[in-house]
């Protein structure tokens, strides 16, 4: 017999899709990081030099970080906290994470309690991550360069980019 359909899984996330261009980059980071709020995790995915820091980048500065902040690839985590942001914001490159152990160490939902997490190679984190992070993927290159967004139940109230 036909069992009736299985409910509409209420996790889904809405995905949606943007030039990206440099400009378009400033524009976006801005416009993300104006709603970033303590607890959240942006995840930010593309090959090397697809844009990732850029776009980190625009966020901090949208939060009032003055300068250009450094790439966290040989830092790792590169936390910043008032005053020179208006929210505590740890932004994190696991590039050169290889084992599970040395995520451990790095404690990273601690960052979480009151503050936000971005996150270059999240794909180092393996596939259980963080379920309700707001996900970020660059493709192609050069100036064909397109924004992925998957917006979980956690963002679509707020998501900037309509
Ligand atoms: N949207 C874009 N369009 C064109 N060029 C861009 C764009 N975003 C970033 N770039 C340029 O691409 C280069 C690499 O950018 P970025 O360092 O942000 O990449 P990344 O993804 O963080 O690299 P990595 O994988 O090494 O961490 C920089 O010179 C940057 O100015
Ligand atoms: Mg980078």
């Amino acid at each position: 017999m036909l069992s009736p359909a299985a409910p509409a899984k209420l996790t889904t996330a809405m995905q949606t899709r943007h030039p990206y261009t440099l400009e378009d980059a400033g524009r976006i980071g801005a416009a993300i990081g104006a709603v970033l709020a303590p607890g959240d995790v942006v995840l930010l995915s593309g090959d090397l030099g697809a844009g990732k820091t850029t776009l980190a980048r625009a966020m901090l500065k949208a939060r009032g970080l003055a300068g250009e902040a450094p790439s966290p690839t040989f830092a790792i985590v590169q936390p910043y906290a008032p005053p020179e942001v208006d929210l505590p914001i740890a932004h994190v490159d696991l590039y050169r994470i290889e084992r599970a152990d040395e995520l451990i160490e790095l404690g990273l939902d601690d960052y979480r309690h009151d503050g936000a997490l971005l996150i270059e190679w999240p794909e180092r984190l393996g596939p259980e991550g963080w379920p309700d992070a707001l996900a970020l993927t660059i493709s192609g290159s050069g100036d064909a360069r397109v924004l992925t967004a998957q917006v979980p139940a956690a963002w679509e109230a707020r998501w900037p980019l309509r």
